[in-house]
């Protein structure tokens, strides 16, 4: 039986040069082109694009597809698709359509080479058109500064679109090698181990026992055949952990907890968006490029601060995504927690007649203090080797 297919085609189709002599030439003759240095959030997108996560897109949206997407979560030739994906920049210079351009990486010294782009077009949003976009794709609380609207904005208003060809993985590779990985990758893994049903777990944070038996749920209710979690491993806001750290985390937490190959432990390079249900709705696309058939969604899912309701991005699916947008099937989740009367995580809807001091509810602001003092929280939140990493990581913090 094949995989899932792909996104908006019948095949993957990563933008990445795989052919080597190709591959070559083109950096040769992209040392020779007018460049740009690109903002971390347009690298992460030649990274997603490359690696066949994006598919079937086949480089930066021109305007009338970004507003496009950003108010109806489709392209102006109707494909479905929920987040513009765009290179902004603040300052074209000469730039202009019809022209070669090299992408540099902004996050790498000496701004390497990351891809090359044929200018389709270089256009200027208004004000007004940027301030549109940063409302429908963020849905930001007009209560409190949102970190995806600031790092949106601050990139600038002119969008340089046009096809690209992705020359490398910019320093994800090199940084994770045993974790990054391409959709291509997953896809050509997922067929290895001869997995058929197959649920992608995302997380920007490490671990802990509800998150833990939140994707054993998933794989017993759908009957699967493999776990995929699949961390982000690009940039994050100030305070969360980083990502060597929480790969360490889950590898011992899935090492220790999982049964021998039910999980991959994989992860992607892109920087967090926090936009709630427009990227889970993203989410579920490249996990279906990935080619996963199910996707957990369960509270607060890519939140930050109180921007979204808990299970906003749980509604998304059901009322503004189409129905057949999308292959990957979601499994959606209440709030996983430790039943102190039941001695076992569960979902709080499943445990009707408990009240809040039934459960080990401990706000993410106390587990960081915890932490951060030395102390592990309690076994029935965090599995104690788990608890021991982080500690370290806080412990190092300090020196
Ligand atoms: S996210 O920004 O990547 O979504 P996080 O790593 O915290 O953040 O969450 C990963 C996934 O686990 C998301 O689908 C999120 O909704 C889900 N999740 C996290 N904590 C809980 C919980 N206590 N109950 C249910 N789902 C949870």
């Amino acid at each position: 039986m094949s995989l899932i297919k792909p996104h908006g085609s019948d095949e993957l189709n990563p933008l990445f040069v795989y052919d080597s002599d190709e591959n070559e030439a083109l950096q040769k003759e992209a040392k020779g082109l007018p460049s740009i240095v690109v903002s971390s959030a347009t690298a992460a997108n030649a990274v997603m694009l490359g690696g066949g996560y994006f598919n079937p897109l086949t480089g930066y949206m021109n305007k009338a597809d970004a507003l496009s997407v950003a108010k109806g979560m489709k392209t102006t030739s109707g494909l479905f698709w929920p987040v513009p994906i765009l290179n902004l920049v603040k300052d074209a210079g000469s730039i202009k359509a019809g022209t070669r351009i090299a992408l540099k990486d902004p996050n790498i010294e000496g701004n390497p080479i990351l891809a090359v782009m044929d200018v389709k077009a270089v256009e200027e949003f208004s004000d007004a058109e940027m301030a549109l976009m940063s409302q429908e794709i963020y849905r930001p609380s007009p209560k409190e500064a949102h970190p995806g609207v600031e790092a949106f904005n601050a990139q600038g208003k002119v969008c340089i679109s046009g096809p690209i060809k992705v020359l490398n993985f910019s320093y994800f590779q090199e940084e994770f090698p045993d974790t990054f990985r391409t959709a291509v990758e997953i896809r050509n893994e997922i067929a290895e181990r001869g997995w058929k049903k197959v649920v992608a777990f995302q997380t920007r944070n490490p671990m802990h026992l509800a998150h833990e038996e939140l994707c054993h749920m998933a794989m017993k209710r759908l009957n699967c055949d493999g776990l995929v979690i699949h961390m982000l491993l690009g940039k994050l806001k100030k305070g969360d952990i980083p990502a060597p750290v929480r790969d360490a985390a889950i590898r011992k937490m899935v090492e220790l907890y999982f049964p021998p190959n039910s999980a991959m432990v994989t992860g992607y390079g892109f920087d967090m968006l926090y936009a709630g249900p427009k990227e889970a709705v993203l989410h579920a696309v490249f996990r279906q490029n990935m080619g996963a058939t199910h996707f957990i969604v369960g509270r607060d899912h890519a939140g930050v601060g109180d921007h979204y309701g808990a299970f906003d991005a749980q509604v998304i699916f059901d009322k503004e995504v189409p129905a057949g947008a999308l292959k990957i099937e979601i499994f959606k989740a209440d709030h996983t927690a430790y039943s102190k009367k039941l001695n076992k995580v569960v979902m709080m809807c499943e445990a009707p007649d408990h009240v809040k001091e039934d459960f080990v509810l401990l706000s993410g602001t106390k587990v960081r203090e915890m932490l951060g003092q030395g102390i592990e929280p309690p076994k029935e939140f965090s599995r104690p080797e788990v608890a021991q990493i982080l500690i370290n990581y806080y412990k190092s913090l300090e020196k």
